[in-house]
């Protein structure tokens, strides 16, 4: 048996992806903030280990990585930085403390999670990292300019480390979803009807006419994860039905 980090495991595409690889026969560490949440997952998937870590909170992030280094049984084949935040705000409105909060989540959190991580991917031979960016990170749109320039700077961040660590033999890549159904749109707080309506105005903007499904990224995550991507690294891989065409 082999192990797995994900941070975001306990909604929309962590939760899909913490599923994917328990159910490919991984030991899933399973990261997020809230605990109950986590401890329900962890209930619905054996072999897994809660682990609370606040990526905006360096502190949050040692006392995860010490966690997880003292209960790990299986070597640790992949990390992946799924969780993140997004905001849609006009540029000339973004205060400053939002500005800060979307770098600590999507960006510093991550990176210095990934940096505590790599001693112990190092134990093992051919082990990968994988960053969820977003297809705003390659193409940007109004309103967004905050977590835009994250997703951005994670995809640089990929190409460094890809080329840094290709030496230890762990891959580094980026998967940059479009727009896809989960909780990070704010659908929990809308009525049916608000959501039904948003929803149908999103598919409307999809050239395969349709938003994706957490799953479908899951499996990108896992095939990116995996050794069937044996040869790719530096990669950045658009599941987005089409949207950074247009
Ligand atoms: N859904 C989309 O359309 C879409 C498109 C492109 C890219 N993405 C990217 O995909 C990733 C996952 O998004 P999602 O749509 O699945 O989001 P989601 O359903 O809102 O889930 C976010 C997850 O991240 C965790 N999280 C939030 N803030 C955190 C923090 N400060 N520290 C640690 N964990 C934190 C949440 O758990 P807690 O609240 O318990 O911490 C939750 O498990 C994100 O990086 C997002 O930017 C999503």
């Amino acid at each position: 048996m082999k192990s797995v980090v994900i941070t975001g495991a306990t909604s929309g595409i962590g939760l899909k992806t913490a599923e994917k690889f328990h159910q490919m026969g991984y030991f899933c560490f399973l990261l997020a903030r809230n605990l109950e949440n986590l401890k329900t997952l962890h209930q619905k998937l054996d072999n897994s280990h809660p682990v609370i870590c606040d990526l905006a909170d360096y502190q949050s992030i040692d006392n995860a990585v010490e966690q997880i280094k003292s209960v790990i049984k299986f070597p640790l084949s992949s990390l992946v930085n799924n969780a993140g935040i997004f905001e849609r705000r006009e540029f000339a409105k973004v205060v400053m403390s939002e500005w800060e909060m979307m770098f600590k989540v999507n960006l510093h959190g991550p990176a210095y999670l990934t940096q505590k991580m790599i001693p112990l991917l190092k134990k093992t031979s051919n082990t990968s990292i994988c960053m969820v960016s977003s297809t705003l990170g390659i193409k940007t749109s109004t309103n967004t300019s905050a977590y835009s320039a994250s997703k951005a700077a994670m995809i640089n961040l990929t190409q460094t480390l890809a080329l840094e660590l290709a030496p230890f033999k762990i891959r580094c890549n980026t998967l940059a979803p479009g727009i896809v159904e989960t909780p990070i749109h704010g659908f929990d707080q809308m009525s049916p009807d608000q959501k039904r309506q948003t929803l149908e105005l999103y598919n409307t903007l999809q050239p395969l006419g349709r938003v994706g499904q957490a799953a479908e990224i899951a499996d990108s995550i896992y095939f990116l994860c995996s050794e069937q991507s044996s040869w790719t690294t530096g990669a950045i891989l658009s599941v987005d039905g089409g949207i950074n065409l247009l």
